[in-house]
Parts: C-alpha cells; sequence; structure tokens
C-alpha cells in the first residue's frame, strides 16, 4: 500500500509497532489531519492572544513563553525614517573602517568646573609616559591654575555647564571635539576633577587600548529615575524599551568618539525632550543621551559598566565623598578587588542587576579611576600612590 510505504519511509529504520498495522488504513491521515488542525488553531489563537501571564506559559509549556514566541515569526519591524536611515549608514560605515595608528594614545579629559586638586597626582601616573597619552581640560566656571606641566596650555575653548541640561552632554562633545583633532588619539577618558587613578600608568593604558568596545555604563531602570523620566516626544526614533540609564563618566574608543560627533539625530531628541522639569519630569541628559543612543546604533560595542568607581551606597543625593581620614591602602584595594558590576532600579523594588565585569571574555577589576575624592584628600594620595600602584 502506498500510504503504508510512505509511512515506513518516513519511520526510518525504526520499528513500527504491531498493533498499528492492524488498524484499518484510512484512520491514519484523518487522524493527523485532526491533529495538525488543532495545532494550527491552537497557534493562530495564540498569536492574536499572546499569552499575558505566566499561567497561561505553563499551558504552553513548563519553560516558559519563550519556548512559544520563538516558533511565531516576529512583529513587523519599523520602518526607518529618512534621518534615521541617513544615520544608520553613517554609524555603519565609521564603526566597520579600521583604525590603525603608529603611536596610539588616551585622551585624558577632564571636565570641571575650574582648578584640578589632584593635578600632582595625575603627574605621578603620566609621568615617564609622555608619547602614549594627552590632556584636555573644560574648565566650565573659572580660569584653572595649574600646577604641572602635564596640564599647562590644555584648556579648550570652554562654555558653561549647568548641571542636568543638555550644556553638561555639550561640554562632553566639545572634549571630544578637541581631543579627536590629534589622530594618534586612540581611547578617550572623560573625568571629574574629583577623580583619581587607581592604578599604573601601563595598566590603564593596555586595559582601556588592548579591547575593542567602549566602556559606557548602561542599564534597563523601569524605575521613576529610568523610564520614568522618558515622554513620547522621542518617537519614532527612541521607544520607551529602548531607554536606558547609565553614569556619564565614559571612557570610548576612537570610532565611537567619531559617531558620537556625527550623530545629530538622536542628540537633537535628548536636547528637546530630556531636561529638568519637562512634562513634571526630571530628565537628566548626561545620564540619558549615550546609553541611550548606544543601546540603540552599537548594543555589542560597549561594557555597560564604567570603569570610574563611585560608590552610592549611602543612598543620599550625592555619592560618598572620601575625605584625607578615609585615604587607606584598603580602601584602594576594596575598589580595585570589584569585578561585578552592580545596578538597581529606582523602583519600589530595587531590583538589583549583577554582571562579571568581562575584559575580553575574561572576568577583572571594573574600574580604573574612582571618585569623589575631596580636594584635602591629596597629600594622602600622594604618600600612596606609589604603594598602590605598585602591583
Ligand atoms: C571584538 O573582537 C572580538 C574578537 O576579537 C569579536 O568577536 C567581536 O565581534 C569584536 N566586537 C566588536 C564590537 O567589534
Ligand atoms: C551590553 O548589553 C547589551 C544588551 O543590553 C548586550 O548586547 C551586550 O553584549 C552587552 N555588552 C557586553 C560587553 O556584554
Ligand atoms: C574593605 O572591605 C571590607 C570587606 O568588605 C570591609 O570590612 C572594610 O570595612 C572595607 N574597608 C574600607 C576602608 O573600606
Ligand atoms: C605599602 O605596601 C606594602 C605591601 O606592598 C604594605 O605592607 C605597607 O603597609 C604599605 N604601606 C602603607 C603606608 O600602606
Amino acid at each position: 500500500m502506498k500510504t503504508n510505504q510512505v509511512w515506513r519511509l518516513g519511520m526510518g529504520d525504526m520499528q513500527i509497532l504491531p498493533g498499528a498495522r492492524h488498524r484499518p488504513p484510512l484512520k491514519r491521515p484523518i487522524w493527523i489531519i485532526v491533529l495538525v488542525s488543532m495545532v494550527s488553531l491552537f497557534l493562530v489563537c495564540a498569536y492574536i492572544y499572546p499569552p499575558q501571564s505566566s499561567a497561561a506559559c505553563y499551558l504552553v509549556s513548563s519553560r516558559g513563553c519563550k519556548a512559544l514566541t520563538d516558533w511565531l515569526p516576529p512583529a513587523p519591524a519599523r520602518e526607518y525614517t529618512d534621518e534615521e536611515l541617513a544615520s544608520r549608514i553613517v554609524i555603519r560605515e565609521i564603526l566597520s573602517a579600521p583604525s590603525v595608528v603608529k603611536h596610539p594614545k588616551v585622551a585624558f579629559m577632564f571636565l570641571t568646573p575650574g582648578s584640578l586638586p589632584f593635578e600632582k597626582l595625575w603627574e605621578k601616573f603620566f609621568q615617564g609616559h609622555e608619547d602614549k597619552f594627552s590632556v584636555y581640560v573644560h574648565a566650565s566656571k573659572e580660569k584653572p591654575v595649574h600646577v604641572s606641566r602635564y596640564f599647562v596650555n590644555r584648556d579648550i575653548r570652554s562654555d558653561q555647564v549647568i548641571w542636568g541640561k543638555i550644556s553638561m552632554v555639550d561640554a562632553e562633545r566639545r572634549l571630544l571635539a578637541y581631543a579627536l583633532k590629534d589622530p594618534d588619539n586612540q581611547h578617550f577618558v572623560l573625568l571629574s576633577d574629583s577623580c583619581v587613578p587607581l592604578y599604573k600608568f601601563d595598566y590603564v593604558y593596555n586595559y582601556l587600548m588592548y579591547t575593542n568596545i567602549s566602556f559606557v555604563d548602561c542599564f534597563y531602570d523601569p524605575g521613576p529615575h529610568g523610564n520614568g523620566r522618558y515622554t513620547e516626544h522621542m518617537l519614532p526614533e527612541i521607544a520607551k524599551k529602548d531607554f536606558r540609564k547609565g553614569a556619564q563618566w565614559f571612557s570610548m574608543k576612537r570610532q565611537h568618539a567619531v559617531i558620537v560627533m556625527a550623530d545629530s539625530l538622536y542628540y537633537s531628541r535628548f536636547r528637546d525632550y530630556c531636561k529638568p522639569g519637562l512634562e513634571g519630569k526630571n530628565c537628566i541628559a548626561d545620564e540619558h543621551y549615550l546609553p541611550t543612543f548606544f543601546n540603540l546604533v552599537d548594543p555589542g560595542g560597549i561594557s555597560n559598566w564604567s570603569v570610574t568607581h563611585v560608590d552610592w551606597s549611602e543612598r543620599k543625593w550625592h555619592p560618598k565623598l572620601y575625605k584625607a581620614e578615609d585615604i587607606t591602602y584598603e580602601l584602594v584595594r576594596n575598589i580595585t578587588s570589584i569585578d561585578l558590576s552592580i545596578h538597581v532600579s529606582s523602583d519600589d523594588k530595587r531590583e538589583t542587576m549583577v554582571q562579571p565585569c568581562l575584559w575580553n571574555g575574561i572576568t577583572r577589576p571594573c574600574y580604573l579611576f574612582a571618585r569623589k575624592f575631596h580636594p584635602h584628600a591629596i597629600d594622602k594620595l600622594l604618600q600612596l600612590f606609589s604603594n598602590y600602584t605598585s602591583i
């Protein structure tokens, strides 16, 4: 019989159960048709009414919803607008362009109101590595008095910076623009006047240079200080689900610095719709623009944590400020021994997300720099620097 032969072929070498052979031949196709129709009906229903609760998911499979949604065709993607299309193409071209230079340098970009209290410490850090770094200072309030030769004549044209406003992002972009003028600069680190180095120069240089990712902090915060700050004015380019948060203190590779320069589309959405007080929300542009931008255009290209440590554990408006009496060898060792990046959501659940700090796939200490240090901590830090950087 023909059907039986096809059936046997399909079964391969498997033995057909003896009972099956005695069934009337017509029954099997009907049984299969009924089963296939039921499964199809079920899939159509599941597609039209996707399971909303976990109870519905358990009806489908004990592994939850994922198994079912994986079988379904993906929802149609939104078509890009002209501006978006242009932007995506420019970004893709920049990211795929190789960059090879003979003497790659790290650009250390200081964002400060005025004088830098830790210049002498940075001088110790920089000494002997003159061909591997460059320094840029953006002083937004008053002209700094420099006490280290590495900082003299390194001020760039600056403008006022207002906390929370787009002028903070503008200052970051201005620093990047000046630093990009030097083709040898291959990695760009943003630092504040209260930041200090945690390692010797070579360690920092190798950590930043011998990887192809940028260290940009980025996480999804469903709470009021995260996605609660989103507004639908940012549509269609920026959907709520793509909105991200992160600390402003980034370090990025040259290609990423160039795409930040090239971006006017996403930047303009934050300039216009992310500011303190808009629609009763307190959107802080420098905490959302870069994390959201990279999440949209190159999510795999960033680490999702910042290499600058800060201690928010006191849960106050400002992070912990380390004073002279806090500075010990043990404090520095404690910070440099952290190899997990932790993000906490700002809603009542205070959901904690923990990720190992992976550098080229291996777990490494997360932090190269730390803040915030009180200016009076300088003497203790100078005393300790050669000690804590000897390893
Ligand atoms: C970085 O390099 C690794 C291997 O060298 C590669 O697998 C990965 O795709 C690269 N990532 C980016 C963002 O270029
Ligand atoms: C950062 O997070 C994104 C998703 O949000 C992920 O695609 C990317 O791989 C992460 N980066 C690293 C280095 O793990
Ligand atoms: C260092 O970490 C240990 C263990 O978590 C803690 O007991 C100690 O107080 C920390 N010391 C400083 C100076 O932060
Ligand atoms: C300097 O480092 C050594 C270990 O490398 C340690 O034993 C010593 O206590 C440190 N000195 C100070 C002042 O912390």
